[in-house]
């Protein structure tokens, strides 16, 4: 997804987005179920238009959601956290994932992830 200015997600979504997966999160993104242990990984970038073409400037946040139904009761077992531009320990995250999992919660009839495996 490239979000542009004016979308409803555009703060803090603004940008270019790529998602990557675990072997657990590839096999839930093609058939909308997530078994524990499954990592889907939200990549967002600014986009940026260069020589009439959109592409990829800075990072913007790194966001990751994990599927612990033992540990993460609160939030449907899902674990969220998102670390600033490229950084490894800047930690966006300060409510346990609460705002991140009621966004998310939209998706509840697929395991609230977004994405879908693309054949
Ligand atoms: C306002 C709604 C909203 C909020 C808040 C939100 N997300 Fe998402 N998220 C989305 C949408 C929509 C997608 C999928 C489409 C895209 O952006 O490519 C997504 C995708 C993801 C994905 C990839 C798996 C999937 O569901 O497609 C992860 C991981 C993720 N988000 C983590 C987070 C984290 C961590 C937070 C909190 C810091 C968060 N999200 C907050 C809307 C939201």
């Amino acid at each position: 997804m490239n979000i542009h200015k004016g979308h409803p997600f555009e703060k803090p979504f603004l940008g270019i987005h790529h998602i990557y997966a675990n072997d657990h999160a590839l096999l839930g993104l093609r058939d909308g179920h997530f078994a524990d242990g499954a990592i889907p990984v939200f990549d967002q970038l600014e986009s940026v238009t260069a020589d009439k073409a959109s592409v990829e400037g800075e990072r913007v946040l790194l966001g990751v959601m994990r599927k612990d139904s033992e540990r993460l009761g609160k939030t449907d077992g899902r674990g969220y956290e998102a670390w600033a531009k490229d950084s490894r320990n800047s930690r966006l995250v300060e409510d346990g994932g609460t705002a991140c999992h009621a966004c998310h919660t939209q998706q509840r009839g697929r395991d609230f992830v977004f994405s879908h495996w693309r054949d």
